[in-house]
């Protein structure tokens, strides 16, 4: 796919304006045009965490704070979770969901940007982020940022698009994107732009052992990559295992 770079990055710099349109339907939309599959890919991300019911969670590009919530249900609690995003709405809307949960006292959300965190260096043992690094301009950067508030021996979970391996699926893959995601994304949220731009960058970010190569350049080591769904997704861990 042919982009523009200079416009890409400009876009990517302004994504978080998007998901503060979209904030009322992308819960709706995140589970239809994933066919429900982002339920299992966070429970897996939980799985990957290696706590039980302790531990400092740092979630970022939190959006409407499903990870988190996933999270908390999944590793039986955590002592503090901390969810991070540029969006106010999106976050409003988490606080919401937080109340209605009764899980208000155990979440705690920040207006702020994965470039540059507004939490203390060593203070989380675990953080995550889910669909979020793809709209970041530098990912290095923001990739050194997470390592950053990680305590020694930390975890970094990164969940994040890819393409399958096999030609014939990616094709497939590359079709739904292309001509179905936008279309069922402008009916229900009314913004054609916003799953335009899901599909762009889906296709141009860098995925399995290129996106390993950027965690290890921002510090992490023993990194791993768990494609699911056929490849469609993939989770991500890197380790900080000095300070
Ligand atoms: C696709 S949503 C993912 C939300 C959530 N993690 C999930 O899995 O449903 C991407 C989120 O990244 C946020 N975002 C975009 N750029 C950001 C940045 N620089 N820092 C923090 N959040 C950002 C957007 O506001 C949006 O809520």
């Amino acid at each position: 796919m042919d982009i523009d770079h200079g416009k890409y990055i400009e876009e990517k710099k302004s994504a978080w304006k998007i998901f503060d349109r979209i904030y009322k339907k992308y819960d709706l939309l995140n589970h239809l045009l994933s066919l429900g599959f982002d339920f299992h890919w966070r429970k897996k991300l939980s799985s990957l965490t290696g706590r039980k019911g302790d531990g400092m969670l740092l979630d970022l590009a939190t959006g409407t704070g499903d990870v988190l919530f996933s999270l908390i249900k999944h590793s039986g609690g955590f002592n503090k979770a901390v969810g991070v995003d540029m969006s106010f709405n999106m976050l409003s809307h988490a606080v919401r969901k937080s109340v209605k949960r009764g899980k208000s006292g155990d979440v705690e959300f920040i207006l702020g940007d994965a470039n540059s965190i507004p939490v203390k260096t060593g203070s989380f043992d675990i953080a995550t982020m889910a669909f979020g690094i793809r709209n970041i301009s530098d990912p290095v950067i923001a990739l050194r940022d997470i390592r950053r508030t990680l305590a020694k021996d930390g975890r970094a979970l990164i969940l994040e698009f890819s393409l399958p391996e096999n030609r014939f699926l990616k094709s497939v893959h590359l079709f739904y994107l292309r001509y179905f995601l936008p279309v069922i994304g402008k009916l229900i949220s009314g913004d054609v732009e916003a799953y335009r731009y899901l599909n762009k960058t889906i296709e141009v970010f860098p995925y399995g052992d290129k996106f390993i190569k950027l965690m290890e350049e921002a510090g992490f080591t023993e990194c791993e990559k768990f494609p699911l769904t056929m490849g469609v997704v993939t989770i991500y861990r890197g380790i900080k295992t000095n300070g």
